[in-house]
């Protein structure tokens, strides 16, 4: 079974899925798969990248980057090869052929968004993970919540700043933003890692955070600050109509809050002195049941398919409430999703072999 793994992109998540996919290279069953890694630089370029785990790694708090390569590679198109890709004169790409599986491991726009998915899907090739719709809605912080609450799951109150919106309605936003309190999230509507999110303690910083923000996206959400525990539940399978599965939940405990206010970009991956990853998480066999249904509803509201991580907020008075969901969690042995699945029984090896069986059902 020839499976690509697909990583890099052009996304401020680079290099986390750089990360991601070296543990994952070091970990896939070779007997049973024969692995074809295949690395996007930051500029767009598919390229064959180098089958070495450990050059993958996040060292010396410095994420990796793939390198461009005179080894290009196309996807075998069915139609309009030529209208998506130009090669320059006398280059010969690497076509990938008899690709029996893409193991899409690609983190913010470009890639878990929908887009790469759709290039899969017109491809007519095999991937893991959710399929367009679900990726979009997965990236998109504002849709998301939309369709959270189509579905009845709970969440909590936000206000969007669509593109327009900004300066140009400056002060409609602000009224509207002053009835959410504070502290406030401002976050772009579509990224990951928590790029381009500031966590606002007076009005007077709000213009900043916003420009921040429309630094990735043009769209910017702003969420009421829950006052709650973290909690994450990761979920699997949604293929073939069986209900998907939900794993033991983990808690994120931000130890040291003078360094990072929340769980930020620095505390997510070069400070773990910062953040505890409590999995399982300390909780009673009931509030697991109700983290693990509304997981669960969480995932089959937006459609999703083979995996997600559910990110929530345990708060003393109104419960569990939803904050986000991840088509494609960070995927390294030491990340959460992978972690909390160990907590349930399934080994990082084990839980590849799953995804990449779920994807050829
Ligand atoms: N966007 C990062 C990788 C996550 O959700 O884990
Ligand atoms: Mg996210």
């Amino acid at each position: 079974i020839r499976v690509v793994v697909l990583f890099g992109g052009r996304s401020g998540e680079h290099g986390i899925s750089v990360a991601t996919a070296g543990g994952v290279l070091g970990a896939i069953d070779r007997s049973k798969y024969e692995v074809v890694p295949v690395g996007i630089t930051p500029n767009g370029q598919w390229v064959i990248a180098a089958d070495e785990p450990g050059r993958w790694a996040i060292t010396d708090g410095k994420v990796p980057e793939v390198p461009a390569s005179a080894a290009e590679v196309v996807l075998p198109l069915t139609v309009g090869d030529a209208a998506l890709r130009v090669l320059e004169p006398g280059r010969v790409p690497t076509v990938l052929a008899d690709v029996d599986v893409v193991l899409p491991l690609l983190h913010g726009p470009y890639g878990e968004d929908g887009t790469v998915q759709g290039l899969l899907e017109f491809a007519d090739t095999r991937y893991v993970g959710s399929g367009v719709l679900a990726s979009a809605l997965g990236m998109d912080k504002h849709f998301m919540k939309l369709v959270f609450a189509g579905h009845g799951l709970p969440i909590g109150p936000y206000a969007v700043i669509r593109p327009g919106d900004w300066p140009v309605r400056r002060d409609v936003v602000r009224q509207t933003v002053e009835t959410l309190g504070l502290p406030l999230f401002v976050k772009p509507a579509r990224s990951g890692s928590s790029l381009g999110i500031s966590r606002v303690v007076s009005l007077d910083d709000l213009d900043a955070a916003v420009e921040e923000a429309r630094e990735h996206d043009p769209k910017v959400m702003v969420e009421a600050g829950i006052a709650g525990r973290e909690i994450e539940c990761a979920v699997l399978g949604g293929r073939g109509g069986a209900r998907p599965r939900a794993s033991v939940p983990g808690e994120i405990v931000v130890t040291d809050e003078t360094r990072h206010g929340f769980y930020d970009y620095e505390a997510k991956y070069f400070d773990e002195a910062a953040v505890e990853l409590t999995c399982p998480a300390d909780l009673p066999d009931d509030v697991v049941k109700e983290v693990q249904e509304i997981a669960v509803r969480t995932f089959e509201a937006i459609g999703a398919e083979g995996l997600a991580r559910v990110d929530m907020f345990l708060t003393p008075e109104d419960g569990v409430l939803v904050n986000e969901i991840n088509t494609m969690p960070g995927f390294t042995p030491f990340s959460m999703y992978p972690r909390m699945w160990a907590a349930s029984g399934m080994s990082y090896p084990e839980l590849i072999d799953e995804l990449v069986q779920l994807a050829l059902e």
